[in-house]
């Protein structure tokens, strides 16, 4: 695959858009092909008050994640600043996402399992506890939002999956549909995205508490641009290890290449751990923006959450662990 890599410092500015100084992913893609892509005359609008899951919210607190220490970022930025290549290459998705059909909604459940299985996503509401935590969330990109997600435990769907013990990670895998999504759709000179956009975790990470399944935020089913129907949450990574729209988990004993790591192994490492001391290799990671606000404060390793998860790391220090 042919990668063009950009040099932070032949950036522009860009003044209108702040949130967009540090994002250059997106002139990587233009050299990769991807190109501009137009989102205006997408239809297929969600209609409020329909979501068949909207009597779940709000769930209740878990007061373990009841306060991340930073003001919650409002649901307006949240939901319009957003990472979802598959429906362009801008921050502002959310219109183009009201594409995104989320019923029916079937996650496929396959790979080292006893029993292979399908499961609509309504079902697995059934089976899981919903619970709301406060957590904060942090992009390799260097900027920061603070989430009231709802959702439930992933290792509570890794119980459900039955792994044998052959698996020793778990893929999760977003909807591949490129008449859905604009973003999918083959460039036509050539080149291109890898889709779907795939993520990996161990199965140690998996079955930490601090993995999460989202399938809400803010006291209501997760939005589109954010992810919608179900997507997973690593508060401790930055945010490209968390897929969103999954409809597929693949429990592997071959460690998974993520979508970003595919495109650009140099840059985007299987582990992805934050870490305020292993710069990116076109820009610092030393500090975030607090999306919303002029703020700008330190990072911290694993992004504040070592409590939860410097363990799972001790024994791998031999191992890329921060890019
Ligand atoms: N998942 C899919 N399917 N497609 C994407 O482009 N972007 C990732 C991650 N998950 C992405 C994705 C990146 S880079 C980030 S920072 C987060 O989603 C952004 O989540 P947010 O838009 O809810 O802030």
């Amino acid at each position: 695959m042919l990668i063009k890599t950009i040099h932070g410092w032949e950036l522009p500015e860009r003044a209108a858009t702040p949130e967009d100084v540090f994002i250059n992913r997106r002139e990587l893609l233009a050299g990769l092909g991807a190109g501009s892509i137009g989102l205006g005359l997408l239809s297929g609008k969600a209609e409020a008050g329909v979501d068949p899951s909207a009597k779940y919210y709000p769930a209740t607190k878990n007061p373990k994640f009841a306060d991340a220490g930073r003001e919650i970022t409002g649901e307006k930025l949240n939901t319009s600043y957003n990472n979802f290549y598959e429906f362009g290459t801008s921050k502002r998705i959310s219109k183009g996402a009201q594409a995104l059909k989320i019923r029916p909604w079937e996650i496929k459940i396959d790979g080292e399992v006893e029993e292979p299985f399908t499961i609509g996503f309504d079902d697995l509401l059934k089976k899981v506890m919903l619970e709301e935590r406060i957590v904060r969330h942090r992009c390799v990109e260097a900027w920061a939002m603070t989430v009231p997600w709802t959702g439930f435990p992933l290792k509570a769907l890794v119980a459900l999956a039955a792994p044998k013990n052959t698996a020793k990670y778990v893929q999760f895998q977003t909807f591949h549909d490129p008449e859905m999504a604009p973003g999918q759709k083959p460039p036509l000179f050539g080149g291109g995205l890898p889709w779907p956009y795939t993520e990996g975790l161990t199965m140690a990470e998996a079955t930490n508490d601090l993995a999460f399944m989202v399938t809400g935020a803010y006291g209501k089913p997760v939005a589109n641009s954010m992810g919608a129907p179900l997507r997973l949450h690593c508060p401790w990574k930055y945010g490209f290890k968390s897929a969103k729209s999954i409809n597929r988990i693949t429990f592997t004993s071959k460690r998974p290449v993520g979508f970003w790591e595919n495109i650009q192994a140099a840059e985007y490492g299987f582990w992805a751990n934050v870490n305020p001391e292993v710069p990116h290799p076109r820009w610092s990671q030393a500090q975030e923006r607090i999306l919303g606000t002029d703020d700008k404060v330190p990072s911290k390793l694993f992004n504040g959450y070592g409590e939860f998860v410097a363990d799972l790391y001790k024994d791998l220090q031999g191992e890329v662990l921060y890019r």
